[in-house]
Order: structure tokens, then sequence, then C-alpha cells
């Protein structure tokens, strides 16, 4: 049994997320981590939200609430959420927990100690206006890079440089518009990245699997240019992990804290040291997932994420870990993704363009979103949602293909055998023929869901389910049954066997979809298929099923009209 250790990367707190973001992150590492546990590994998932920083305080201003007051709140929105679209987090933490905060001034403390930080006397944009310091996102302004005139002073979105807010060309407050800004003079720790350049680029180099886009990505910023620098790790604001060195006080940081991309990979393991027990007591395990002097030494480590984190998780993240001089887990594997763009543009909390995850569950369940997001993974490039698309998706590959399937056996087993598995027959050569193509396309789909190549294995899925019904459709049970029943009861068998075996193999992409067929089953027996045909003879004749409601519904063209006037947004 392997051991998965799979990190989503943490959703900020200040909103619900749009589908874009789902399928960035967090929908991916649900399908991998659902399909590992199925295969009988033992898997930790974890998540959190990102409560830190600049954006936190002011979403809770406009909240009109204090921040942690609102972090409270949204924690528990995104959590609840995030179940309903059934992500399956073994804990589902926050970056402002006492263990994150614990274990963030632990890891800024032995970086000191061994000699990665340094004090910067720096100057940084204060804003008149809003009497405040302004840092990294909330300055806004034009990349020195690439000239995108929307920047924001952590990172450039358009070409991924990470930066500091006083490179940004004509900076302006996000928080006000204004440009009333001066440059104050203040003092803060920056981590030694560069020093570790050579260290992290031989970490990278030896990632000869990695997909492209990460190390692209991480070869880019390592690289290019002037190559990796320093990054500031402290910040002027209220909210966040007080600077401290361990429990110690840190001279001269007093009111300061650590910068948000510092604390928040960390909460990964702080989150996973959040986890309880079966009493519900701290799990003390969790160091068998973290520590390579303590059992981690076994673990595969799998990091899911946008495009825009992979900077911060090949080289900030692990220049902490690696500047600790601890046992400390690294990455093994970092599945980046790039965007998905809505209907022509992009998605905006701003504008209300775009489907956000409370939204998308109002008008359908979770299945049919998880469906169309995984099988159109913007992995090799930027994926597009259109609303046709969608629509052509849901009806085809969930309506048409699997629902059908589903329905047409089940109901015709009810109108001429009872709600029972049939007896008799056997195998001729087009059964035999069947279960050698799904048995192909098991293995296929396997390599696929072992690689995290999403799409394709959505596009393996979407076949299995087309065989079953080519094969229904050329076996006619309501044909053959008018001349040779025990044939018809056999091809019946089969095709129950078949509607428990696609909610098995299913289950990682639609997995309430999969509890219903495996229900109307009467069955728990999700055993991962190791041959197909000894898979196909689970349910035996006698076994009582129950015929379900229907699967899936189609979407109608006046709903698909009707939902993209709604999410267009404010502009057109
Ligand atoms: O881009 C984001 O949504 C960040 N909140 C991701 C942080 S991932 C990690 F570092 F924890
Ligand atoms: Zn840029």
């Amino acid at each position: 049994m392997a051991r998965h250790l799979i990190t989503s990367a943490i959703p900020y707190i200040n909103g619900i997320k749009h589908l874009g973001n789902l399928v960035g992150s967090q929908l991916p590492a649900d399908l991998f981590a659902r399909y590992q546990r199925q295969r009988g590994h033992e898997v930790m998932f974890i998540c959190a939200t990102d409560e830190h920083g600049t954006p936190a305080e002011l979403a809770a201003k406009k909240a009109g609430k204090p921040v942690a007051e609102y972090c409270a709140e949204m924690h528990a929105t995104q959590a609840q959420i995030a179940s309903d679209f059934g992500l399956s987090f073994d804990h589902f933490g926050r970056s402002s927990s006492e263990r994150n905060h614990v274990l963030t001034q632990h890891f800024a403390g032995k970086l000191d100690e061994n000699g990665w930080i340094r004090e910067v006397e720096e100057s940084q944009i204060y804003s008149i206006d809003d009497a405040r310091f302004l840092p990294d996102r909330y300055i806004e302004g034009t990349c020195p890079n690439c000239g995108y005139d929307k920047a924001r002073g952590d990172q450039c979105e358009n070409c991924t440089k990470q930066l500091d807010p006083t490179d940004l060309i004509n900076p302006r407050s996000a928080v006000s518009g204004s440009t009333n800004l001066e440059v104050r003079s203040t003092k803060h720790l920056y981590l030694r990245q560069r020093g570790m350049r050579d260290q992290l680029a031989a970490w990278i180099d030896s990632k000869t699997d990695w997909p492209i886009l990460t190390t692209s990505i991480a070869k880019k910023w390592l690289n290019d240019g002037e190559g990796l620098q320093d990054r500031g790790i402290t910040r002027d604001l209220d909210w966040g992990i007080p600077v401290k060195k361990g429990d110690q006080p840190w001279p001269g940081m007093e009111g300061k804290v650590f910068y948000v991309w510092f604390d928040a990979p960390i909460e990964y393991i702080a989150g996973t040291a959040e986890c309880t027990d079966a009493r519900g007591e701290p799990d003390a395990a969790w160091r068998r997932w973290w520590r390579l002097d303590e059992g981690a030494q076994d673990v595969t480590y799998t990091q899911f994420m946008g495009k825009d984190n992979v900077p911060f998780h090949t080289l900030s993240f692990p220049a902490t870990i690696l500047g600790s001089a601890e046992p400390w887990k690294l990455v093994d594997y970092i599945k980046s993704f790039n965007y998905l763009t809505y209907d022509g543009g992009q998605f905006s909390t701003s504008q209300g363009r775009g489907v956000f995850m409370d939204q998308a569950l109002s008008i359908l369940p979770a299945d049919y979103w998880r469906w169309w997001l995984l099988s159109h993974a913007p992995e090799s490039g930027d994926a597009e949602f259109t609303w046709d698309n969608f629509q052509q998706s849901v009806n085809k590959d969930l309506a048409d293909v699997l629902g059908n399937f589903v329905s047409r056996i089940t109901k015709f087993c009810r109108s001429k055998f009872g709600e029972v598995v049939p007896e008799g027959g056997a195998y001729g050569p087009e059964e035999l023929a069947l279960i050698d193509a799904i048995d192909a396309r098991i293995r296929a789909y396997e390599g696929f869901m072992n690689n995290m190549e999403v799409r394709k294995s959505a596009a393996e899925l979407r076949a299995i389910w087309v065989l079953g019904n080519e094969y229904l459709q050329s076996a006619a049970p309501w044909t053959t049954i008018k001349t040779d029943e025990t044939r018809a009861a056999m091809q019946v068998r089969l095709g129950l066997n078949l509607i428990r075996l696609y909610a098995v193999l299913s289950a990682p992409f639609i997995p309430f979809a999969a509890d219903a067929m495996l229900a109307a089953m009467q069955t728990t027996d999700r055993d991962w298929p190791a041959d197909a045909r000894a898979a196909l003879e689970t349910l035996p004749a006698g076994h009582a099923f129950t015929t379900p409601d229907v699967l899936f519904a189609k979407i109608s063209d006046d709903q698909r009209d009707d939902w993209q006037e709604r999410f267009k947004g404010i502009r057109t």
C-alpha cells in the first residue's frame, strides 16, 4: 500500500471561489485523492483557507466585520460549499490556526538560526489617503516585465513574475485608487533564497517527470534575468502571524506580521497536524506524513495548483523547507493548471461575471459541474467555459451515454424479470469481446489517472461508458427476449453488473451519481476491478436492485440561455 500526501492550493478567504479557481486546484486534487483511496492506498488530502494579508482585511472591512469574525464565517461557508461539491479533504484547515502560528514562527526561527534571513531597511509605499502601508497586492500598476497595466504588487498575473510593490510602474492604491502615495522607510526580514539557487536548481532539475508547465515556470524564475531574488517575508499589517523567532520575540520586528505567502504553504503541514483521530483528539501521527525521520520517507507528496502559484511552490516554499535544515518532506510532484476562461473573457468577482461555486450548486448538482470541469481541465492550455459546450457535454456524456444506459437496463429488467438480477445463459463471443475491450480501457484509464492526466482520464472513462451502450444497442435484449429468454437474461445480468462497475470507475469524477448507482444496485462493493471479467460477476443472479430515478437530467435550450444571461456580469 502506497501513502499519498495530497495538497490543493489553499483558496483565499476573501469570498466564494469561481469555477476557474475550483478546476485549477481543489477539484483535480480531489479526483486524485478519491482515485488513490479507491486503489486501496493511504491518503492524506489537505486544503485550507488562506486567511492572511490585505485581501482578508479589506474583504472584512467591506463586510463591516472584524477580520477574525469575517474569516471564521467565510471559512465555514467555504468548507460547506467544498463539501457540497464532494471535495473529500481529510482536513480543511485555516492558515490563521494556532498550529500554523507556531509552525510558521518555528520555520522563521530555524531559517534565522541557519543564516538564511537578513534584515533590510526598505522603502515601502504608504498611502496617505488610506492612512496605511500598502503592501503587495494592494498596489496596482504596470508590470516592469511585460507591461500589463493591472499587475499587482506581489505578482504579475499576466507573465507570472514575482514582483515587489516598488517595482511597479505608475503605482496606485487598489484600496482607493489613490495615487497619493509616498515612500516610507520600514524594516523587514528577507529570505535569502538567492543563496539557495544552486540547491533549488539541482532539485528542480532532478524532477524530470514534472509537467512542462510546472518546470518551465520554475526554471524561468530561477534562470531569467537576474535570477532568483531574495524575498521579503514580513509585512506592516495588523492581521497575520506575528513575527517571532520560534516562541521568542524578534527585536525590531514588533507589530509586524509574516507575509501571507510565507505562512500559507506552511499550513499544508499545520493542516495535517490539525487532523484529529477517531476520538476527536489531536492525531499525533501527522508527523509520519511530513518528517523524513518519522516515517515520511515512503510518502509520495503531490501538490495541485494554478500556474500563478507555481513560483511559490517550486522556489519560495522549498527554500523555507531546505533552509530549515530539518528533515521535512519536500513535494514529489507538482501538477499545475492553466486558466479557465468564461464565455469569451475572464471570470470576474468585481463584475459578477461567470459562475461561482455557490451559484453553480444552486442550479445543478455537483456532478454535472465536476464532469464538465474535469473533462475540460485547462491542462495543455487555457480552456473556455461556454454554456453551449456545457449543455452538450452534460446532455451527451452524462444523460445520453451514462444515464441512459443505467435507465434502459434497469427499466427493461424490471419489466421483464423484476428487480432482481436474472439468472441463466452464458457469455458468447460478443460479451467476451466487450469484456476484453473494457479490460484494456480500464488499464489505460488507470495509467492516465496515475499520471494525473485529467482530460485523458475523462475521455477514457467516457469511452468505457460508450462500450456498454454500444453493446446494449447491438445485443438488444428487448429483441433477444422474443426468441431466447435465457440469453436475454445473461445480457441483462451483464448490463446490471456494468452499472456497478461504472459506479466504481466513475466515482472519482462523479461521486454522487456513483453513490446513487451503487445504492440502486444495492451493493457497497467498491472494489477496484483488477480483472474486468471477475468484476462483472459481482452481482450474482437473484441479487435484488432498485430502478433509480433519472441520474442526469438534460439541460434545455431555455435553461442554457437563461443561465448565460444571468451570469454574464454587469458588462457585456
Ligand atoms: O492563489 C491562491 O489562491 C493562494 N491563496 C494559494 C496559496 S497556496 C499555498 F501556498 F498555500
Ligand atoms: Zn508581467
